[in-house]
């Protein structure tokens, strides 16, 4: 199985600046927990037992999250607040060794994961874009589409990817695939015949994107080392999947679920809200009240600006 995933989180962020100017974007929260421990989450209920975090000098605030902070805890306990005291400690624990690997320079994605090629060596691993959170429709094949994927490699031993539709006027925000079969299933993945990084519309092969969730087969490392930059100047993943695709296969299964794009304002907004309103807790429910209070009262307003607007006439 795969027990290994990289985390690339170096980086600058800029679609969040300026809140991304100090703190890293991955920092950010979702209700009261950062992104980035969203995505923990996933690798471990995916089964994965190392993290390596490829990240940079002004991203320690990342590691100090995943480390233990014993000053607060100390006060916490001596206070007697033992509930958040646990919230601290929880993003530390026994199940998952985090580990961090510096990308001296900002040279793409590709060059990012290469960074973790020492520490991974020949085994396959996971790799996941922190900016995007996966979660699987509700009654769902599967619960987790990053195990998925891992489970589709253990059939296959041939590296996957997921994608999912886009519209056809954002394709060239993404990595787009060209299935080898017209047909797609949803609990299978397909051979790819082809993968662009961000094309223009016209020259799209189709509307599948890479979401951000990968399994490598360890034939990845040579392609990422031979892999000149390519699209913004940068070293694609992308490229280097195109070029381990003249020697061995490569599969992409679709998404069943959702994906929420925490890496742009729009994306985070929404998921901020969604995330507060999944809690189904007090506050939830409160905030919830606070929603449905604003917009009674932007209909309201809607309503005294058209008779304003006849008074004056
Ligand atoms: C990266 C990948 C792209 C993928 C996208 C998913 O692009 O290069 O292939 O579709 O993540 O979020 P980025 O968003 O870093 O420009």
């Amino acid at each position: 199985m795969i027990k290994t995933a990289v985390i690339p989180v170096a980086g600058f962020g800029t679609r969040m600046l300026p809140a991304s100017k100090s703190t890293s974007k991955e920092m950010l929260p979702l209700a009261d927990k950062p992104i980035i421990e969203y995505v923990i989450e996933e690798c471990k209920q995916a089964g994965i037992e190392h993290v390596i975090l490829v990240t940079n000098a002004n991203k320690a605030d990342i590691e100090n999250y995943f480390d233990r902070n014993y000053e607060l805890e100390n006060q916490l306990e001596s206070a007697g607040k033992f509930e958040l005291l646990s919230t601290v400690r929880q993003p530390q624990n026994e199940e998952i060794t985090i580990s961090a690997v510096r990308q001296s320079e900002a040279k793409g994605l590709g060059h990012a994961i290469l960074c973790a090629k020492n520490i991974i060596a020949n085994q396959p691993f996971a790799v996941l874009l922190p900016d995007v959170i996966v979660q699987s429709k509700e009654n769902s094949f599967s619960d987790n589409p990053m195990l998925e994927l891992i489970e589709q490699f253990e059939v296959t031993r041939s590296s996957q990817i997921l994608v999912e539709p886009v519209a056809e006027n954002e394709v060239n925000k993404y990595g787009i695939v060209e299935m080898a079969s017209s047909r797609l299933s949803i609990n299978r993945s397909k051979p790819l015949s082809g993968i662009v990084e961000k094309p223009e519309q016209e020259e799209a092969p189709s509307n599948l994107a890479v979401v951000g969730r990968y399994v490598f087969a360890s034939g990845i490392w040579k392609h990422l080392e031979n892999t000149e930059s390519g699209v913004g100047g940068e070293i694609q993943l992308t490229d280097a999947i195109l070029t381990l695709m003249e020697e061995e296969a490569v599969y992409a299964l679709p998404l069943d679920g959702v994906s929420k794009d925490c890496g742009c304002k729009l994306g985070y907004y929404k998921a901020f809200v969604e995330e507060i309103l999944a809690r189904e807790d007090d506050l939830s429910e409160q905030f919830q009240a606070f929603l449905e209070s604003l917009s009674e009262k932007s209909e309201h307003q809607k309503s005294s600006d058209s008779h304003s607007i006849r008074l004056a006439g």
